[in-house]
């Protein structure tokens, strides 16, 4: 969602800002705007639409200088237009704002009735208001913003610049991330860390209640009690061309091909190799309870909801725990039921989606444990939580996950054989065959991407498809909908995965030579029940495109096509099912000419409800 950049140093600041926003494009924006002073006053640009807008209008009007804020807007409170584009300025102070004020109404009435005027529609305008009725007051920035944000509820990562101390930015963080870039004579503020990486990686990663004051200089932060504070930099470890596309079309596609290796880096440190044991050292803490478990509840949102779908059938498989898989959004509501001998684990590629950080703090106070697979260090969700099982994707920048995906789908595999060689519940001879079956994913994933080209044509005769219709069974269930979802979100065609058992329940109705339906159908135990499935799509009429193992010879026969997908055992194969729907569903986006990495109306990371 939207996304922050501060810069104060020496370079010029507004190719430092404008330079920080498209790092920050993916996460989904629909306005974007920067304020810099110039040394005599602080000019804005702002702009709908993409960054280019922004970027044209820069050019024509240059605004030289080496302090300011810039901004890219998901909108919630009011339209995405230039009015209601940040940075936002009232008086001498220009702000810029993550996250939502809840208390926005309330306030807004409050201040008009104080005579002031608003120019937005937004949420955030209220803030600037508080903070420069603040500094009218005569209290200094740092102050005004502190106090401004006492007025306030909801959450807030903003960056304030002020005309009458133009040598500072004041920064504050409450529920929505923010991180401070430490250079040397140049500090840096952003929401995320691809922002600001090509120009430092000593980062300070704020916590809640932070307000810090920045200058070329200087870094101070004054926590919530009002105490100065130090907080120690990390170093970031991953290059910034992780965050680049490395001459593929799409983010997304390079994401696709880097599968193999960043699911190595998942499982890198994590088996015994003389063993085949999973050790899982980051989550000793918890390692005391499992004997005593009696449930695990899964909380996500998306396609790390998917994941945990298909994490139910291996964790009940392999430790013979009851899983159950919950949208975040309807578990925060429902008033759970939850103690102390069950697991909560959230799953979260950013770390920072507002349901599953609000289910998991939920499941916490109502005294359940609580974990996170997660792929962003220092996220809030990390911080939420007893233990973290990080996914080793890297920076994940195409709005549709697919690394983040599979490398979940296996920590989930790791943690399900963990709990299982605690519990004593797993064979010796299956947690063999899995770990061995784990460790050959690269080369099975090196050898499906070769087949991009083909899938690409299968993609080409379907892509005017109004609808698809995704089946799979068991733990390929899950993966009929994340290949429904994954087409859906980046072509804009509707799609629907279901399990395969139930079509005869409703969706058989639809079938028709206009609905292509995709049969998630590998060499798995249920595979002839996923056949009499394909075989009842075929009676009526409809076009098979079968996910399967090509030398299954009955599969060539009955399906249209066959995206291939190599066997092996029964709680890897999801993982592999997964790809030949990602690259047929980019095929068919790409084809189409969708803005793939960016699809309309999506954010990559979702901070609000
Ligand atoms: C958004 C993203 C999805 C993601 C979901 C959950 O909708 O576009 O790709 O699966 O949020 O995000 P999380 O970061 O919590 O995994």
């Amino acid at each position: 969602m939207c996304g922050i950049v501060g810069y104060v140093g020496e370079l010029a600041c507004g190719e430092v800002l404008l330079d920080g926003l498209s790092r920050l494009e993916y996460r989904g924006y629909d306005s974007a705007g920067i304020a810099i002073w110039d040394g005599e006053s602080i000019r804005r640009v702002r702009a709908e639409g993409k960054l280019f807008n922004l970027d044209r209008r820069f050019r024509e009007n240059p605004i030289e200088g080496s302090i300011g804020i810039g901004h890219t807007r998901w909108a919630t409170h009011g339209a995405p237009v230039e009015r209601n584009a940040h940075p936002h300025r009232v008086d001498d102070v220009v702000l810029v704002h993550n996250g939502i004020i809840e208390n926005h109404t309330a306030l807004r009435q409050e201040l008009e009735a104080e005579g002031r005027v608003f120019e937005s529609d937004t949420d955030t305008e209220v803030l600037a208001h508080l903070v420069a009725r603040e500094r009218a007051a005569g209290h200094d920035l740092l102050h005004a913003v502190r106090r401004a944000t006492g007025h306030v509820r909801g959450s807030w990562a903003v960056v304030v610049l002020d005309a009458h101390s133009p040598d500072e930015l004041v920064a504050a963080r409450h529920a929505s991330p923010l991180v401070i870039g430490l250079g040397s004579g140049e500090n840096f503020a952003a929401s995320d860390v691809p922002a600001i990486l090509r120009h430092t990686r000593r980062m300070i990663f704020l916590e809640d209640g932070d307000t810090v004051r920045l200058t070329r200089t200087a870094v101070e932060i004054t926590a919530e009690d009002g105490s100065r504070v130090e907080r120690t930099p990390k170093a970031i470890t991953w290059d910034p061309v992780a965050a680049e596309k490395q001459g593929y079309k799409h983010f997304m596609l390079k994401e696709i091909h880097e599968q193999g290796d960043r699911i190595v880096d998942t499982l890198r440190g994590r088996i015994l190799l003389d063993e085949d044991e999973v050790t899982l050292p980051s989550l000793a803490t918890l390692e005391g309870i499992v004997p005593s478990l009696r449930r695990i509840v899964i909380l996500a949102c998306g396609t790390s909801w998917h994941a945990g779908l298909v994490g139910r059938y291996a964790i009940g498989g392999l430790a013979r725990l009851p899983v159950e898989v919950e949208l975040a959004s309807e578990f925060r509501y429902r008033n759970p039921v939850m103690d102390g001998e069950t697991l909560a684990i959230a799953i979260s590629q950013s770390g920072e989606t507002a349901d599953t950080l609000a289910a998991i703090e939920e499941a916490k106070r109502l005294g359940a444990r609580t974990m996170t697979i997660c792929n962003v260090m220092e996220s809030s969700m990390t911080r939420a939580v007893e233990a973290t099982l990080y996914t080793h994707a890297g920076p994940e920048i195409g709005v549709a996950s697919t690394k983040a995906y599979t490398t979940q789908l296996s920590a989930l595999l790791l943690l399900a054989l963990w709990l299982g060689q605690l519990r004593g519940t797993i064979p010796a001879a299956e947690r063999q065959a899995t770990i061995r079956s784990l460790r050959a994913l690269p080369r099975q994933i090196e050898e499906m991407l070769g087949d991009e080209a083909l899938i690409r044509e299968v993609g080409r005769e379907y892509m005017h498809a109004r609808s698809m219709l995704f089946l799979g069974r068991g733990n390929e269930f899950p993966t009929a909908l994340e290949g429904a979802l994954k087409l859906k979100e980046i072509s804009y065609i509707h799609a629907e995965g279901y399990a395969a058992g139930e079509m005869k329940h409703g969706p058989i109705a639809l079938i028709d030579e206009e609905l292509p339906v995709v049969v998630v159908a590998p060499r798995n135990r249920l595979l002839e029940k996923t056949m009499s499935n394909l075989e009842e799509v075929r009676a009526r009429g409809g076009r098979v495109i079968a996910v399967g193992d090509r030398s299954v010879s009955e599969l060539e026969r009955h399906a249209d096509h066959v995206l291939h997908v190599p066997s092996t055992t029964e709680w890897v194969q999801p993982i592999l099912s997964v790809i030949p729907l990602q690259l047929f569903a980019y095929a068919i986006a790409d084809l189409r000419g969708t803005d793939v990495d960016q699809p309309r109306n999506l954010a990559k990371s979702v901070t609000v409800e």
